[in-house]
């Protein structure tokens, strides 16, 4: 190859480089290697010479198309891996991006209360039962020494529903329920005037009642507890609780006060009231469950001789001990179903 030729390669390499994008390319192609590029021009002028010269100037033609060519070829190759590498780039995935996160449910605060309790309670040897939301009038009044026109049936504003049933007002239905049921299994001991395993139990559930505010819905829970025997008092009744809410709060440093109150099905009843020593609350009295030794005739209805049994009842606020234990202020929060605030328990 000729000097001349030496410098047409050169400037074909100088073009190819030049060139940013394929359609450059393709025009610094056309000028060496297209129909009137400046190779096909040299080639077309070989026509006019002879054999001997064809020979020579031929063949350094021909290496410097090649030579052109392999250069296009290389710039190609690398304009394709440069496009190749910006599309990775900007197509790049950022795996060091936190994952989403999946939600899992969790447990109502009320239901963690229910939990507690029931594992409270259990420790102490009572049962846990479950009892209808729809109840008759006999478990919910009439059984519990409440009888029709009784003035305490206007305490509960009850929603009564079609086929003469009604929405539980309080779990104690289920002293009756449960007591009955403990009395027909152990039949056969009390026939043979044997002694009958005590009736130890709680009752949680859902209860309603027309009341609503920031302290009252219309379905709140409470939790029933009986203790019915040969040998139980009112002492047992109050460490029973003690024990309770000394565990449930954990919490040494909490007094009760058994404060006098009526209950149709209760005589003598009496409110539960604790105060906190520590925290927030300390120095207040607040109210967190009815009790009360169990009326004879609430006995006889359980089918047992009030000369020979004696039973105590509590019957507390879940949602109530709920608000307590994690300082909340409104009960409205705890069935709005937000999940900014339920989440906050789990
Ligand atoms: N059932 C009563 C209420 O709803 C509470 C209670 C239960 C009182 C058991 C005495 C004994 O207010």
């Amino acid at each position: 190859m000729n000097s001349s030729l030496d410098a047409l390669v050169h400037s074909a390499k100088n073009a190819f480089h030049s060139a940013n994008t394929p359609a450059d390319l393709e025009n610094a192609k056309a000028l060496f290697l297209g129909k009137s590029g400046q190779i096909t021009e040299l080639m077309k002028g070989l026509s006019a010479l002879s054999i001997e010269e064809k020979k020579s100037q031929g063949a350094g033609i021909n290496q410097a198309k090649q030579a052109i060519e392999a250069l296009l070829q290389e710039r190609r190759a690398a304009m394709q891996e440069e496009a190749l590498q910006s599309q990775l780039k900007a197509e790049a995935l950022d795996v060091t991006l936190p994952a989403r996160k999946r939600h899992t449910g969790g447990l109502h605060p009320v239901s963690l209360t229910l939990e507690r309790i029931e594992k409270i309670f259990s420790s102490m040897g009572f049962e846990v039962a479950q009892g209808p939301e729809i109840e008759t009038d006999w478990f919910n009044f009439t059984a519990l020494n409440t009888p029709e026109n009784h003035p305490a049936r206007s305490m509960h504003d009850t929603f009564y529903v079609e086929g003469g049933y009604l929405l539980r007002t309080h779990t104690s239905p289920m002293q009756i329920r449960h007591a009955v049921q403990h009395v027909k299994r152990y039949r056969s001991l009390l026939d043979q005037d044997q002694r009958m395993p005590e009736i130890r139990v709680i009752a949680p559930g859902r209860t309603y009642r027309v009341d609503s505010d920031a302290t009252h819905s219309p379905m709140f829970h409470q939790c029933e507890g009986l203790w019915v025997g040969e040998r139980v008092s009112f002492k047992d009744l109050k460490v029973v609780f003690t024990n309770f809410c000394k565990t449930f709060f954990e919490s040494e440093d909490l007094i009760l006060r058994f404060r006098p109150s009526f209950f149709p099905f209760t005589e003598p009843s009496a409110e539960i009231d604790i105060q906190f020593s520590e925290g927030p609350l300390a120095g207040r009295w607040l109210e967190v469950a009815g009790s009360g030794q169990v009326h004879p005739n609430v006995i006889k209805n359980m089918g047992l001789d009030p000369e020979k049994y004696i039973g105590f009842a509590f019957g507390m606020g879940p949602d109530r001990l709920t608000m307590l234990r994690y300082g909340v202020n409104d009960l409205r929060l705890f069935f709005d179903g937000d999940l900014r605030f339920l989440t906050q328990f789990q």
